[in-house]
């Protein structure tokens, strides 16, 4: 009996350290997800980016409050088009029998992050190219340059590091 009894509280005491183990290990992959997730957002200060031997100052970090205000009206205006996820449209590079495109993703598996900001700003305000039959509208009547900006601010918040940098190289750069 006492034998049994013994045995029943180490075995309590074995499953408590488990589950303390366990919680230790799931606290430290959280924190490991959040230096991942921070570090793909925030570009440490200070170094600068270099891409073809032409350097330019460090990608600022982002503005988290312009962030917030992009997500909101990102999910108002485009994610009907371009995913509530930034996906995209499946066999967006196909064009479509009309000719058109599919709207591409704009998360970094896109190539919204190749063009710099003037593009951007330009495409959004004043839609896509006509003479491509595009069907990305113009939304320059509904959306002013801060609520472009701040949608832009959004997306690059979904970028990785390489896509983020990249852009901002291709934004800043001397002489493009
Ligand atoms: C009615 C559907 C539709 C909506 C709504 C829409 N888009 Fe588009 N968008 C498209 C399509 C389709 C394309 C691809 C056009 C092309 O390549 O000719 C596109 C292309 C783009 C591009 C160029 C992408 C690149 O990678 O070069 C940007 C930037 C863009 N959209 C941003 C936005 C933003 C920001 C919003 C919300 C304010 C938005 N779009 C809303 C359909 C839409």
């Amino acid at each position: 009996m006492l034998l049994m009894r013994e045995f029943a509280i180490r075995r309590e005491v074995f499953y408590r350290m488990r589950e303390r183990n366990f919680l230790w290990l799931a606290g430290l992959a959280l924190l490991v997800i959040a230096l991942f997730l921070t570090d793909s957002q925030v570009i440490p200060g200070g170094q600068p980016v270099v891409i073809n031997q032409t350097a330019v100052p460090p990608a600022p970090p982002l503005d988290s409050e312009k962030v917030a205000q992009g997500a909101i009206l990102y999910a108002q205006y485009c994610a009907k088009c371009h995913g509530e996820n930034l996906e995209g449209s499946l066999n967006w590079k196909r064009a479509l029998p009309d000719g058109s495109l599919p709207p591409p993703p704009h998360d970094s598996s896109g190539h919204t992050w190749h063009h710099p900001d003037e593009l951007l700003i330009h495409i959004i305000a004043n839609g896509g190219d006509r003479a491509y039959n595009s069907k990305m509208p113009a939304f320059k009547d509904q959306l002013n340059r801060e609520e472009i900006a701040a949608i832009l601010e959004f997306i690059k918040s979904r970028w990785g590091r390489e896509e983020r940098e990249y852009q901002w190289w291709v934004t800043v750069r001397p002489n493009p």
